[in-house]
């Protein structure tokens, strides 16, 4: 298919199905950058119906680049917990604070300038620039590799150097640059909506005049991904000691998944292992003194981008009123720490 033929048809039937079709988002009704950029980055690895409350939580706890800034990251990470991925809610904190010290609280207003802003990359700053500004750049995210690839029935594996370079001049090609802001927005609800990953109603589709893979019955076969990597599995036992009411955490510093979150004494194998093995362990002895009163264990699986986790909760009562570098926390105080989904998930099923 001759791409300039397809371009201005393509524009003109995806906006007029974005007339019809499109959702009402909270951040589509602002031009303020900031709440933008805070939209796009709970939006990333996040469904649009799960990120609308944490959208609003973070509107109304840190209406403003300043208040994100001067709250301390404990408070972030409490807002963004449930959302996973943390690195985003660490990286939203520390970039707030760079843009009050080094930009005067004021979001740099081209493309190039906010791909420098921690955790900002190239579908960020297009989605920023376009929304906030209306700067001519395409976003490209999986819903638009899924898209591209079947309307032009692309079959280069969407990782892939050649993919990426494939995918990213197609979308600028297509983009309209009088309206790019709507543009964008078009082609993420229409895929979104409409071209979703499994069992599309091609049918039903307005796009399908326009559809390579509809028309050659290859809508299952695109986009093509790359053999993902096996995930890495490790099993984490937390010996969840209480005395009194109080439990036991600490951060966890070392680089590593959840990276300023609390957890309770852990021990991590590569391998599972029984309970009586894990007695014998001097750490473990120093966490539960002498005399403890062992529980039923409760056992979750949490799957992560890269890896699998299996969790086993121990619960004991110990008799000791202090375990060395850890923190007696009491209810009250454990609502304020920021903990992992799985240990929220353990703690909410108690
Ligand atoms: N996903 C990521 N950003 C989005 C936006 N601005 N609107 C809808 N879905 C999105």
């Amino acid at each position: 298919m001759n791409r300039e033929s397809v371009v201005l048809p393509f524009r003109t039937a995806l906006l007029g199905w974005y007339k019809t079709h499109q959702r009402e988002l909270p951040w589509r009704q602002t031009r303020d950058p900031y709440a933008i950029w805070l939209s796009e980055i709970i939006l990333q690895q996040t469904r649009v119906e799960q990120g609308q409350a944490y959208y609003h939580l973070f509107m109304t706890t840190f209406p403003t680049v300043q208040h994100l800034a001067a709250a301390p990251l404990n408070e972030v990470l409490k807002c963004w917990q449930g959302l996973g991925y943390y690195s985003r809610a660490r990286n939203l904190h520390a970039t707030a604070i760079t843009l009050v010290n080094d930009y005067e609280g004021r979001f740099p207003t081209s493309y190039e300038h906010l791909l420098k802003l921690k955790g900002v990359g190239p579908y960020t700053a297009a989605a920023i620039a376009s929304i906030a500004y209306q700067l001519p750049h395409a976003v490209l995210d999986g819903n638009v590799f899924r898209v591209l690839a079947r309307l032009f029935l692309i079959d280069t594996p969407i990782h892939s150097t050649e993919g990426k370079k494939q995918f990213t001049s197609l979308a600028d090609a297509l983009l309209d640059p009088n309206h790019p802001d709507t543009y964008n927005q078009a082609i993420m609800d229409f895929g979104a909506l409409q071209c979703v990953p499994a069992k599309p109603n091609c049918e039903a589709c307005h796009m399908k005049g326009f559809c390579q893979a509809y028309q050659h019955d290859a809508v299952s076969l695109v986009p093509v991904r790359k053999a993902e990597t096996p995930k890495r599995v490790r099993y984490f036992y937390y010996f969840v000691c209480r005395h009194g009411d109080d439990l036991f955490l600490r951060e966890r510093t070392n680089k590593d998944v959840w990276h300023h979150l609390w957890e309770f004494p852990l021990v991590e194998t590569e391998q599972p292992c029984t309970l009586e093995t894990l007695l014998t362990r001097p750490e473990v002895k120093t966490w539960l003194g002498d005399t403890p009163t062992l529980h039923q264990p409760v056992t979750l699986k949490h799957v992560l981008s890269h890896q699998i986790i299996h969790a086993t909760f121990i619960p004991v009562d110990i008799q000791q009123s202090t375990i060395e570098t850890y923190t007696r926390l009491s209810p009250t105080a454990m609502e304020a720490i920021p903990v992992s989904r799985m240990i929220d998930l353990y703690l909410s099923n108690l």
